[in-house]
């Protein structure tokens, strides 16, 4: 049974969640996987009993030898061998991709250590939060990295010498009076300053820096522009250091990052160009002038240690805002019976968790267009076809596959995904679980919405499908939870990741935003349809979120500047958005088809999907971007239905005209949504 327990808390305005308490949550059979590394390789032993992050802006660090680089805002650092290299990365761009270039520029670690044990761990992260993780280097380094840092900040433990090494060459190297401050320039032209909590003797030799031994907190910033001012900056911030940031939601639509600091003095951290956005400029203060450059755009230096950031409301519904024309009526109700008689869940021939997650929320599409037109006929078989496909997913007698849970990382795998990587798309190692997971819960919500007593009956069920990528509370503080904390989402980026425990030089990847709206949207109905505003609200937030992020960096308008002109004039949306990169390739197609790459950021079609594309300028440029595309040979109709669209969100008639002569539809999508959006525009 299920018990929720609702803390307001009183004072601290902290937003009214849902604790799930592992004892409430329905569990999944446990099964141990075959596939999945065992993530005692690099957490910190206090760490395990806890289920861990698996799609973090930090997971290189913790997966295969644990030496990949990844992203810590405005700095890639790479951790092998007992170091740690920084580098301040520089950006190329051409047409096909924009990418940041890891190379080490400054590389620290304890001198003289003995050959470290390869076949060791040689790092471990000994915390994390929702903007931070903390990693111990051996023997005694330990990095506070933390998201949007200028200062790159260590802590020597014990009385070490350190070493700095660069790939490039040392070129002037200026100690102030108290051997406090380094001004280090390199011969690439980068100026970095290294302040220290105590003096500190440093000494340099070609492309070497030692010390004598040190005890205290180094601190390491690129001079950005070489520039004076923001040196005057720098100093001015260099002595209160940020060790850990957490996000609290609180009300509707409001986040505040706190950050916890050490220290004397203001902490300066630095915003991307969302949060500027989002950001209540009454927090905090922007510091004119002080950037960072970043494949994500300038990072601009902001004065305060918390901040709050408002995304736009976004109102959840099951249907369209604006409601359907009447005059449609008769056509959708022809395409909706020939829809509807069509189901037969006993000739479903996938087995695979996504591509039957999709059958099913295109089914409860059905019921609910029959719905918004008033021709409930249809709703019976519809319910029928969801009870039938739905429930054994939620009792674990679907044949072939089925959902498990995972001990070691804390989270839902399926049956085929035990045994293998690729499998599900990698559902097995944690890839695309919001993805997969939400459209069972777009299903769910619908069923439960037109038969509340199915609903209850599998509500348990029903909140732990949910609670996988959607859980609050956060695994480092409270062990008694089932999963980690939000998996896919990034509550610094405020998008999500769907790559799980693969590594990747690139970092974390997604790719289609629109299936990750769903997802957010998606729990955010089952909220509505078990009357449980706070799952409403989670929802409607990260959906918001969701939807922010995309249009931020996904969505390329002709003028935009994010990006650089040469890639910004050949792509107006992005295919995979990685943490150091922006691919125009698909993981399933190649740049020119340009009519998946739409389709895959506008599946599938919901209500919520005019609000993921409401700036409709921009729609009229991707869609005239793409329309030569569909001149190719091969070009499906499935694909096509999308371009379509969109186009109908400016042109109607037209549009309307091209949906007519489609002889078939991707198979989440069906001709009555197709009528039901160009009808509804
Ligand atoms: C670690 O050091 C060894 C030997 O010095 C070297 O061969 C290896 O490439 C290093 N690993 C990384 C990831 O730099
Ligand atoms: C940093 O230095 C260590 C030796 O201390 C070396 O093994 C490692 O490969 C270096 N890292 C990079 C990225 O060059
Ligand atoms: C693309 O533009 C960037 C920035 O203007 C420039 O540095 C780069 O050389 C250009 N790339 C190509 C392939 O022209
Ligand atoms: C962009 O650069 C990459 C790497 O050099 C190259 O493989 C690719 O062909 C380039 N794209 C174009 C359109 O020139
Ligand atoms: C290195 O570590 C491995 C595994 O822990 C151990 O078997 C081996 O003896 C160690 N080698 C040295 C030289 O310490
Ligand atoms: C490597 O592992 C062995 C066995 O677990 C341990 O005795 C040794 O101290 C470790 N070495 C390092 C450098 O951590
Ligand atoms: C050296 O720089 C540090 C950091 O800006 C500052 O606190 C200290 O006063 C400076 N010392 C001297 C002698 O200027
Ligand atoms: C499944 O059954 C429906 C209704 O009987 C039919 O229209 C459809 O073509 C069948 N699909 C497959 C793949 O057999
Ligand atoms: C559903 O599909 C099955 C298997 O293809 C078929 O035997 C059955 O007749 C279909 N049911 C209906 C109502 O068409
Ligand atoms: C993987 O698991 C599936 C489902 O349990 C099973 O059918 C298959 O035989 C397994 N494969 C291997 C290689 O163990």
């Amino acid at each position: 049974m299920l018990i929720f327990l609702s803390f307001i808390l009183l004072f601290t305005p902290v937003y009214t969640t849902t604790i799930h308490r592992k004892s409430d949550v329905y569990t999944f059979p446990e099964f141990k996987s075959t596939v999945l590394p065992d993530p005692s390789a690099f957490f910190s032993p206090d760490l395990l009993s806890s289920p861990l992050p698996t799609n973090s802006f930090f997971q290189n660090l913790v997966i295969g030898n644990g030496d990949q680089p990844e992203y810590i805002h405005p700095y890639i650092i790479q951790t092998s061998n007992s170091s740690l290299a920084l580098s301040y990365p520089s950006i190329f761009t051409n047409s096909s991709f924009t990418q940041q270039i890891f190379t080490p520029d400054l590389n620290i670690s304890v001198s003289n250590n003995p050959n470290p044990n390869r076949t060791n761990r040689t790092h471990v992260v000994s915390s994390f939060s929702d903007l931070s993780v903390t990693l111990d280097v051996q023997p005694s380094l330990r990095f506070f990295l933390v998201r949007g840092s200028p200062f790159l900040t260590f802590q020597v433990l014990q009385n070490v010498p350190i070493s700095i090494s660069t790939l490039h060459k040392v070129r002037a190297f200026v100690p102030n009076g108290s051997k406090t401050k380094y001004k280090i320039g390199l011969n690439n032209g980068q100026v970095w300053i290294l302040y220290s909590s105590d003096p500190i003797k440093l000494t340099t030799e070609g492309s070497k820096i030692t010390s004598e031994s040190f005890r205290g907190v180094i601190r390491i910033a690129l001079l950005p522009n070489g520039d004076s001012k923001a040196e005057s900056v720098l100093d001015k911030f260099s002595s209160c250091y940020p060790v850990a940031g957490h996000a609290l939601f609180r009300g509707s639509f409001n986040v505040e990052y706190r950050w916890k600091d050490r220290g004397v003095g203001d902490l300066l951290m630095l915003a991307n160009p969302l949060h500027l956005r989002l950001i209540d400029h009454k927090s905090i203060k922007v510091v004119d002038g002080f950037k960072y450059k970043s494949v994500d755009g300038d990072l601009v230096g902001v004065v305060g240690s918390s901040w709050v950031l408002k995304p736009d409301p976004v109102k959840v519904d099951w249907y369209s805002s604006k409601g359907v024309d009447k005059e449609s009526y008769p056509q959708i109700v022809k395409a909706l019976d020939e829809d509807v008689k069509g189901l037969n869940s006993s000739n479903i021939s996938t087995t695979s968790s996504y591509f039957y997650g999709k059958l099913v929320a295109r089914a409860a599409r059905m019921a609910l267009i029959g719905e918004e037109i008033g021709h409930v006929e249809v709703i019976p078989k519809v319910k029928q076809y969801l009870k039938d496909t739905i429930e054994p997913w939620l009792d674990g007698t679907f044949v072939g596959n089925g959902f498990l849970y995972d001990k070691s990382w804390g989270g839902l795998i399926t049956t085929q995904g035990s045994n293998s990587t690729t499998a599900d798309f990698g559902f097995g190692i944690y890839n695309d679980h919001h993805f997969h997971i939400g459209y069972f819960l777009y299903g769910i919500a619908v069923l439960a919405k037109i038969d509340p007593i199915w609903g209850r009956k599998y509500k348990p069920q029903a909140y732990s499908l949910m609670l996988d990528f959607m859980t609050l509370s956060k695994g480092s503080d409270d062990s008694d939870s089932m999963y980690t904390r939000l998996r896919s989402f990034d509550l610094w980026k405020l998008h999500s990741w769907a790559a799980g425990l693969t590594v990747f030089e690139n970092g974390r990847n997604q790719e289609s935003t629109s299936e990750a709206v769903n997802a957010y949207y998606s729990a955010a109905l089952m909220g509505l349809a078990y009357e449980d505003p706070s799952l409403v609200a989670v929802g409607s937030l990260l959906t918001s979120m969701e939807i922010h992020a995309t249009q931020t960096w996904w969505h390329v308008k002709e003028d935009d500047k994010l990006y650089a002109a040469n890639f910004t004039s050949e792509n107006r949306v992005v295919g995979i958005l990685w943490s150091i990169k922006r691919d125009s390739v698909l993981w399933f197609a190649p740049a020119e088809f340009k009519e998946m790459r739409l389709g895959i950021q506008v599946l599938p079609l919901l209500p919520v999907t005019e609000i993921l594309f409401s700036d409709l300028e921009y729609v009229k440029q991707l869609v005239e971007w793409t329309l030569p595309s569909l001149k190719r040979e091969g070009v499906t109709d499935a694909w096509r239905g999308f371009v379509y669209a969109l186009e109908g969100l400016y042109e109607k008639d037209i549009a309307l005209k091209n949906i007519k002569k489609l002889t078939g539809h991707d198979d989440g999508n069906s001709l009555s949504n197709m009528l039901w959006w160009i009808f509804s525009r």
